[in-house]
């Protein structure tokens, strides 16, 4: 019987000696989505942690001058990387921003003990290859509930708020969606960047392909991402959407550095946790890349500043994008700068 319990707890010793294999956790972490698939991150792996670094050189200068869509889709990678720890049966401990001096470096995750994943974190883990952005036309029925609810408490888990817009604020909500778009796609300077990030050539890997960019709504009521704006316009595609789709507002209690990346990480748990329950998503971010539009979708004095929208509902299985490989995203030297 004392054997028995020593050897046990050698063994745990010694798993918790060898630790996650870290390489895997961060292959993970870069399947996370954003903004036009640019992967604006960078990982340092150490022994027992793996630092995450922005990669400035990656940021949108016309659509996200301050970074805060950069530090969104960095904190969606984080979550992805956290998880996939969890998921490989240990406890990790998050530093954000762990030093003033080294603005990009956005997080420091640290592995803890081993404790064997909960279900619920399993799930989450086997949703990761299969959550896509979804910009195709979704079912008209109604998102039950009980997924509404699932969705909210993935958000309120990272520290974010999402609201479900009734009919008035939907109405509302697409329409400034709408006006953005159109005052986006006036912009010579929104479209050469649109241009950068869509130009398919041979063996790229980040950029939206065009087996992603999905058809044009005919009735205009919702604003996907123009991603195909350069093909000539009777070359598209439209489609019939979803007259009443089911739109949320993702929102923080402040607008920090620190705000986007807890946006980023609440984003990814309430997307993977749609694709465990089968939805399909599709974040639309036009409204809060026009200031004066994001004012209105935000109510600083309550607190609830809107980092991005989401479009919600059940549709037909969408493509995954390209990710670069790991040895583009690597630190690899001790003493490199990411
Ligand atoms: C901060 C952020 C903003 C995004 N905004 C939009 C958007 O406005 N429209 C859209 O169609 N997709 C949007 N996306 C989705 C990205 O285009 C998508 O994640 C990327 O192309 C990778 O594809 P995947 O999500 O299928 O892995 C956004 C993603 C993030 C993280």
């Amino acid at each position: 019987m004392n054997n028995i319990g020593t050897q046990t707890a050698q063994q745990r010793a010694q798993r918790d000696a060898t630790g996650p294999d870290l390489t895997a956790c961060v292959r993970a972490a870069t399947a996370a989505p954003s903004l036009h698939n640019s992967q604006p991150w960078r990982f340092r792996i150490g022994p027992r942690e793996v630092d995450v670094y922005a990669d400035p050189r990656r940021r949108l200068d016309v659509l996200d001058p301050a970074g805060r869509e950069l530090l969104i889709s960095v904190g969606a990678a984080l979550f992805t990387l956290r998880l996939a720890i969890r998921g490989a049966g240990y406890l990790s401990h998050t530093t954000l921003l762990p030093d003033a001096a080294d603005p990009d470096l956005v997080a420091r995750v640290s592995v803890r003990r081993p404790l064997a994943p909960t279900p619920a974190a399993e799930a989450l883990v086997a949703a990761i290859p299969h959550r896509h952005t979804n910009r195709w036309p979704f079912a008209r029925s109604v998102v039950p509930a009980d997924a509404v609810e699932r969705l909210v408490d993935a958000a309120r888990r990272e520290g974010a708020s999402l609201t479900v817009a009734n009919a008035v604020s939907r109405n509302a909500i697409l329409s400034l969606s709408q006006e953005a778009d159109r005052a986006l796609r006036a912009k010579g300077r929104y479209r050469a960047e649109l241009a950068r990030w869509t130009s398919p050539h041979r063996g790229r890997r980040d950029g939206v392909p065009s087996t992603a960019i999905g058809p044009w709504d005919a009735m205009e009521i919702l604003p996907i991402r123009d991603f195909g704006l350069l093909q000539p316009h009777r070359e598209r595609a439209t489609a019939q959407f979803e007259p009443y789709p089911t739109i949320m507002v993702l929102s923080t209690a402040g607008d920090t550095r620190a705000h986007w990346v807890n946006a980023g990480q609440a984003l990814q748990r309430v997307l993977l946790t749609a694709t465990w329950l089968n939805l399909a998503t599709t974040p639309i971010s036009q409204p809060v890349e026009i200031p004066a539009v994001r004012r209105l979708l935000t109510d600083s004095r309550t607190g609830s500043w809107a980092q991005i929208i989401l479009r919600v509902g059940y549709g037909r299985p969408a493509a995954a994008t390209p990710r670069r490989p790991l040895t583009e995203v690597l630190v690899a030297e001790e003493g490199e700068t990411p």
